[in-house]
């Protein structure tokens, strides 16, 4: 699909990837809908990229969730692209992990990208086509200690992804999942840490892991290139790809 004149919302649009996303969308001529909870940050970048809209929007409520989708179609008439980036990580142990902390994080990495599409699709449908892009990790495709929980969130992400292409194929709509491996943003830093874990060292392989890391930028380009051409699966890097 080619960007320029389309209508985009974007999820996580306030920091990192999301944010380099709605720019990276913009300056290929998209118009956007900008949705995350902090609210001045949205309102200035609506500021300065033309075409666009902020939706204060709490993704792991649906009534938020529906919201947004319902702002965005009053303001620009239509939806062709839906990016659903926002998310945050959990770093646990799968024995120390709180049910509590789990369930929220599910409604926001699973529930909430579920709503969005739900709310999209029957749009696209009436428009003849759409892309949407779901941002999981790089982190389903290993079995990484203490990183469990969130990878199971971004693993049924991806699987509801790859069904919902499926499902959605006939009628022009194009499903992607994205990938990313460890990017430059303030994820690691908004990431829910496990009490246990807080004194704990980081290992060599982890530093060797975080100086490989990428920019959200290479990640923004990854995900409006998944627009473009309607993949199933983009990997941040190929040999992440699955053998
Ligand atoms: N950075 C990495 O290493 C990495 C690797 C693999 C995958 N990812 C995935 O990439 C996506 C973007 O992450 P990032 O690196 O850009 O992280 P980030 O810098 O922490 O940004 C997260 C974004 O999600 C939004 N968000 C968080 N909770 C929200 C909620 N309840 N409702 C609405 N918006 C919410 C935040 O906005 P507000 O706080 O304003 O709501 C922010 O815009 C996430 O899905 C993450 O899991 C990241």
């Amino acid at each position: 699909m080619d960007v320029n004149g389309k209508v985009a919302i974007v999820t996580g649009a306030s920091a990192g990837i999301g944010l380099a996303t709605a720019k990276l969308l913009s300056k290929k001529g998209a118009k956007l809908v900008l949705a995350a909870r902090s609210k001045d940050k949205l309102e200035q970048l609506a500021k300065e990229l033309p075409n666009s809209v902020a939706v204060v929007a709490d993704m792991s409520k649906v009534q938020d969730v529906k919201r947004m989708v319902k702002q965005a179609v009053k303001h620009f008439g239509r939806v062709d692209i839906l990016v659903n980036n926002a998310g945050q990580g959990y770093d646990v142990r799968v024995e120390k992990t709180n049910p509590e902390t789990f369930r929220y994080l599910f409604e926001l990495d699973v529930v909430g990208p579920i709503a969005a599409i739900s709310e999209v699709v029957p749009l696209m449908r009436k428009q003849g086509g759409g892309a949407i892009v779901n941002v999981s990790s790089g982190t389903v495709l290993m079995q990484l200690e203490e990183m469990g929980p969130y990878s199971a969130l971004k693993a049924a992400l991806a699987q509801l992804s790859l069904t919902a292409r499926e499902e959605l194929k006939e009628e022009k709509i194009a499903v992607t999942v994205v990938y990313p491996y460890i990017t430059l943003t303030d994820f690691e830093k908004n990431t829910i840490k496990d009490p246990s874990m807080q004194l704990q060292e980081e290992t060599i392989e982890g530093q060797e892991a975080w100086a490989k890391a990428d920019q959200p930028e290479y990640v923004a380009e990854l995900i409006v290139g998944a627009v473009e051409s309607g993949k199933a699966e983009v990997f941040a890097h190929d040999w992440m790809k699955r053998r």
